[in-house]
């Protein structure tokens, strides 16, 4: 009955990533309604804000009834549909993106792409940039909505970049050559590699020496590199974020040619904690880029109401400056809470300073190390404990035992007893190991 498109597997829903998200729906968690439900600890949502926004939209009424200095701009809003986008939202994105990245690099509103998030920006710099059947770099473990954004519509390839724990999961030149060569072994031409940084699901920002290892790289391979930085306002700690744009612009040999295949992608779904009013971004110095990305962009518009709010938040300088830090800081705390309820349940965490998750490392409760162990745990934590979290695997990460945790689509209070019923799914783990000599996964059912 469907296209071939339409019914193609590779959309990606079927990944352990999607099935712990309809779990979720079917029996979510709420303290006094369902307070045996399961916790979503699978969405990389940032509400832990969100009153300082509101509270923003009760003092500005005027912005939400579409006036400007009293006087309705309903109708110039109503039929606006120029697919370049509103020119006072545009100058106050770059300035935002500017100030999250230190006042270092300038960006000029003529080279950016509204689109409807960065999910639309990404799948469109495929659409750009490779023919179906071309190839792009990813480093693992990487953001499970990959699959399907760069490669269902587009019928682009990701070869994987495999990373290790040994160094912190850092992107080496020998790994980049390695996956190149795994490329060419497939028969697939790489156009291109895509990182996010920082990164989801490690929670790191990138060193200047792993964003040069890509610059020379891409330079050596004559491709391009799409650098996503859609958590670049939330690094909450040290080292600073670099943008891959400023690394580029010290760099004096080959300059012009890299700088015009190099592309980043944003959206404010994470920093500002507004997914659902899809305001992304590409932003390039390729004039070619930029107007076939923009031709594309009409397949998915921000609408004119949602520019137009969004613009009059960020020409609030004060409060949007001052937003972003106050999101650093209760995202760290969050962050906080949730390594320190891990340790207590004697489970470390790679360490993060950036994002709303962090990685996190179980290989010690795996029966063996594999990703059929790593899945039974993974649903003896859904199942049983009741809390959903990413198993690496879904992050294609080559390491069976990783799991990304996230913590700030949620109440503290919660939280908090997502860390209690892990604490009691360990210790009761470890009773029965000790008991039994069974391992987790035949052993207990956690009463929460
Ligand atoms: C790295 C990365 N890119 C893109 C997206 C999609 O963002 P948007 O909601 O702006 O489409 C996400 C969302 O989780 C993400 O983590």
């Amino acid at each position: 009955m469907l296209s071939r498109k339409a019914s193609e597997e590779c959309h990606g829903e079927d990944s352990s990533y999607f099935v712990g998200w309809q779990e979720y729906n079917k029996n979510p968690y709420h303290l006094i309604r369902n307070p045996t439900g399961i916790i979503q600890m699978g969405l990389a949502e940032n509400q832990l804000s969100f009153d300082v926004l509101e509270s923003w939209v009760e003092r500005n009424p005027d912005i939400l009834g579409m006036k400007e200095d009293g006087i309705s701009v309903f109708r110039e809003l109503a039929l606006f549909q120029d697919y370049h986008g509103l020119p006072a939202l545009k100058k106050e994105l770059v300035e935002f993106m500017s100030k999250i990245r230190g006042s270092r690099i300038k960006f000029d509103p003529k080279k950016l792409v509204l689109t409807a998030g960065a999910t639309l920006a990404n799948e469109i710099m495929m659409f750009c940039l490779a023919h179906p059947g071309e190839a792009f770099i990813l480093p693992t473990p990487y953001y499970p909505g990959f699959d399907r954004d760069l490669k269902w519509r587009t019928g682009v390839e990701i070869v994987p970049l495999h990373c290790s724990s040994s160094n912190g999961f850092r992107i080496t030149s020998s790994a980049l050559k390695q996956a190149y060569k795994k490329a060419q072994k497939l028969n697939l031409k790489v156009k291109g590699v895509l990182v996010t940084n920082p990164s989801n699901p490690l929670g790191t920002t990138m060193t200047r020496a792993e964003l040069n290892h890509l610059i020379d790289f891409a330079i050596e391979k004559n491709i391009h590199i799409i650098s996503d930085e859609i958590y670049s306002g939330t690094v909450f700690d040290a080292p600073e974020f670099v943008s891959i744009m400023e690394v580029v612009n010290e760099r004096t040999s080959s300059i012009n040619d890299i700088r015009n295949r190099t592309h980043i992608i944003y959206s404010l779904s994470k920093d500002l904690g507004v997914p659902g009013f899809r305001v992304g971004m590409i932003y390039s110095e390729n004039e070619t880029v930029v107007a076939a990305a923009t031709k594309m962009s009409s397949f998915g518009l921000v609408s004119s109401q949602t520019q137009h709010l969004v613009a009059n938040v960020l020409k609030d300088k004060k409060f949007s400056f001052d937003y972003i830090e106050e999101s650093r800081r209760r995202v760290k705390r969050r962050m906080e809470m949730l390594v320190c309820g891990l340790r207590n349940a004697g489970i470390r965490c790679l360490k993060s300073n950036a994002g709303l998750f962090c990685w996190v490392d179980m290989r010690h409760l795996l029966s063996s190390a594999t990703f059929e162990a790593e899945k039974e745990l993974w649903m003896m934590i859904l199942c049983h404990v009741g809390l959903n979290i990413s198993p690496g695997s879904s992050c294609h990460c080559s390491e069976p035992g990783w799991f990304r945790v996230c913590f700030a689509n949620m109440s503290e209070a919660t939280l908090k007893v997502a860390m209690r019923r892990m604490k009691a799914f360990i210790d009761s783990t470890v009773a029965v190991v000790n008991n039994n000599g069974c391992t987790c996964e035949q052993s207990v059912r956690v009463n929460c």
